[in-house]
């Protein structure tokens, strides 16, 4: 299904809190188009930079949360040997369960594949993806002082200052064995 990224930030998500009635599905190759967008527009580029690696959203799988087909929640992942990376986790509407029903969905299918390890990287301001990830079994597992600022270069849209006006540097791994 294509879904016209015009309607992701549609009225009225973001208006009032209500019961949601969700559905969640794997990404198809047809949906590169709008997830190319979604991570310009929610991550500045769709260039991805983590521990010194460069990645596009081209090609990743996924999962899309979805109402009415409208976009609210879309994860990113990738596999590589017996590790699962997940790229992108973003919710359109926060606190409503859409972030981890994304989480269980990626988990699950890492662990369906086999996979020994599901792991991730954030960014030094971001307390909420912190608390998010702990609370669901993660733990920390490398700390990479001034890697942002070092991605910064190739990506000058990031931005220097971020959640809770805290300047963002470094980037911190947080890790799950499946
Ligand atoms: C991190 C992120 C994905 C979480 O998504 P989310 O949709 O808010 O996640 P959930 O709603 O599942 O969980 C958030 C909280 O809401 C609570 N919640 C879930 N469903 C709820 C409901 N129906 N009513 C009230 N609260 C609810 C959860 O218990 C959770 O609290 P906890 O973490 O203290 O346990 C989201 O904050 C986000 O998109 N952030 C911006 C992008 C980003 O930083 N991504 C991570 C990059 S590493």
């Amino acid at each position: 299904m294509h879904i016209d990224s015009t309607n992701i930030y549609a009225f009225p998500y973001f208006e009032e809190k209500r019961m949601l009635n969700t559905s969640i599905r794997k990404l198809t190759p047809e949906d590169a188009p709008w997830v190319h967008v979604f991570w310009i527009e929610h991550w500045g580029s769709d260039l991805m930079v983590v521990h010194g690696q460069t990645f596009t959203s081209s090609g990743l799988p996924g999962f899309v949360v979805e109402e009415n087909g409208q976009v609210l929640g879309l994860a990113t992942y990738r596999i590589e040997n017996d590790e699962c990376e997940l790229m992108s986790i973003d919710s359109l509407i926060e606190g409503q369960g859409i972030g981890s029903q994304l989480l269980e969905a990626v988990i699950a299918t890492a662990r369906q594949a086999g996979l020994r390890r599901l792991y991730l990287s954030t960014s030094n301001d971001n307390m909420n993806a912190m608390r998010f990830y702990q609370k669901r079994g993660f733990r920390f597992c490398a700390l990479r002082p001034g890697a942002v600022t070092e991605t910064r270069r190739l990506k000058p849209a990031i931005p220097l200052v971020g959640f809770n006006s805290i300047p963002i540097r470094d980037e911190l791994e947080l890790e799950l064995f499946l």
